[in-house]
């Protein structure tokens, strides 16, 4: 199998967990390289539901290998605690998942300044998960992040985390007007993680390119989504990784020689979780219906995802920044009760059809879309599992889809379990 890198082509949550799940059967490695415990990925295998933050969606395979690259903010509160989660359910996790001893460490000052800000915002926050992660990579661009490998050497760490504890504090208290932290408590705490760790820490880059060079296969497991992204995002409304497909050469460290092909995955339709502006949106009582049909509320937070028909100027967006080679089209099933769907080909604004995404997103804000209207399939897609065989309405829809965007589509998910795939190879 190819190294291929997954993303989302949306706002988060298009199933890409879902999708590198299936796709991890063919590949040997699978590897995170970006967001932290931000992320919820969603995985039902028979009865079972598994939702991932930190471990990448491969675990779930007991010959596979995982790898959380330098790229991710990782909290190891949340990683051990997903660890402990997995064994407990029977899922082995150590010897198979290694940690880049290059990723930063989330702290509980981030969280709190997470917190802090967003208060601060008021009615214009961002909506953040509150997992610290904002702060987190704040720290890394500001030079003053902790690694992974800090743990390791506990004099040096015990004087940064002094150092950032103090900054913190009084930022937090004088301020934001917020709680503070104690250094020695998070010393004391993370010095209890660190005997947990270390078995997990690794020089990842080495793995991952060693691996390459045998003929060995890897996933990149993207998280969020393009629009989520630092800088293609809706900005300031957005995560503050680089979500796309390019994030995962910086964080996972390996060459865009290494790489070659990008799936990127997007829903049927389009949700968003948090605030910033969504053209496509529905008003809430149809955003009801289909958030109930689609189940969309956020794994990580549990917050009702915003819902609104697929945008095709957004995904095309998407294709060309991420260089997507083919698209994985999930929660198709979702809409089979639908008695018409849209697809947006454009946004009007002031009297004019934008056909790419705006770069200003106060002007994103103020586009209205353009639509085109298909027939809805109004059958039940969950049993069909060849191109051939999904109602002629439906197929319609995808191909709209596909030429709208610019990419072929390669997958067709029809409900959350791994078997309610259509493999599209026509
Ligand atoms: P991720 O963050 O991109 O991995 O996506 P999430 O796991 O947050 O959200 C996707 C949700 O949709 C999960 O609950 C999946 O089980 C579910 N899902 C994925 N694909 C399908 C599908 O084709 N049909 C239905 N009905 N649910 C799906
Ligand atoms: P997965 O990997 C959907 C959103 C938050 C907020 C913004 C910034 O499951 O697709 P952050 O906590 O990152 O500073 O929040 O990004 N967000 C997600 N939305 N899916 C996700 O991850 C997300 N991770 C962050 O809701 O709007
Ligand atoms: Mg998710």
């Amino acid at each position: 199998m190819e190294n291929t890198v997954v993303v989302g082509a949306q706002w988060g949550d298009e199933g890409k967990g879902r999708i590198v799940d299936l796709l991890a059967e063919k590949a040997d490695i699978i590897c995170r390289f970006q967001g932290g415990a931000n992320a919820g990925h969603t995985i039902k295998v028979r009865d079972q539901e598994f939702v991932l933050h930190l471990v990448p969606s491969g675990i779930l395979y007991p010959s596979k290998l995982c790898m959380i690259g330098n790229g991710v903010a990782l909290d190891p509160a949340a990683l051990l605690e997903e660890i402990q989660h997995l064994e407990k359910r029977r899922i082995k996790v150590k010897g198979r998942l290694f940690v880049s001893g290059l990723a930063h460490l989330t702290f509980p000052y981030h969280r709190l300044l997470d917190e802090a800000k967003e208060h601060a915002r008021g009615t214009k926050k961002i909506g953040t998960t509150h997992r610290g992660i904002g702060p987190t990579y704040t720290d890394k661009a500001g030079r003053v992040g902790i690694r992974f490998a800090d743990l390791f050497e506990p004099k040096a760490f015990a004087e940064k985390v002094r150092a950032n504890v103090r900054e913190k504090n009084f930022l937090l208290s004088q301020f934001y007007k917020w709680k503070g932290i104690s250094a020695e408590g998070i010393l004391r705490r993370y010095a209890g993680y660190r005997p947990k760790l270390k078995g997990f820490f690794a020089d990842t880059s080495a793995m991952l390119n060693s691996a390459i060079a045998q003929g060995k296969s890897v996933l990149f497991e993207g998280a969020q989504g393009t629009f989520l992204d630092v800088d293609y995002g809706t900005y300031p409304f957005v995560t503050s990784s680089n979500t796309i497909a390019g994030g995962a050469c910086t964080g996972a460290g390996v060459g865009p020689t290494k790489i070659h092909s990008v799936l990127g995955v997007a829903k049927a339709y389009t949700t968003r979780v948090g605030a910033g502006p969504f053209p496509t949106e529905f008003p809430e009582a149809q955003a009801k219906e289909l958030r109930d049909r689609g189940n969309e509320f956020g794994a990580t937070t549990g917050r009702p995802r915003r819902c609104g028909w697929f945008d095709a100027v957004m995904v095309r967006q998407a294709v060309r920044a991420n260089g997507v080679d083919s698209l994985a089209i999930t929660k198709m099933d979702v809409l089979d009760e639908m008695v018409k769907v849209k697809i947006c080909t454009g946004y009007k604004y002031k009297g004019k059809i934008l056909r790419e995404f705006p770069m200003a997103t106060s002007i994103l804000g103020k586009c209205q879309p353009v639509y085109e209207e298909l027939r809805g399939w109004y059958k039940s897609t969950r049993g069909v599992r060849n191109w051939f065989d999904l109602p002629v309405q439906a197929r319609y829809y995808l191909e709209k889809i596909a030429e709208q965007v610019g990419a072929k589509i390669s997958i067709v998910s029809v409900g959350c379990e791994r078997e309610e795939t259509i493999w599209v190879t026509r």
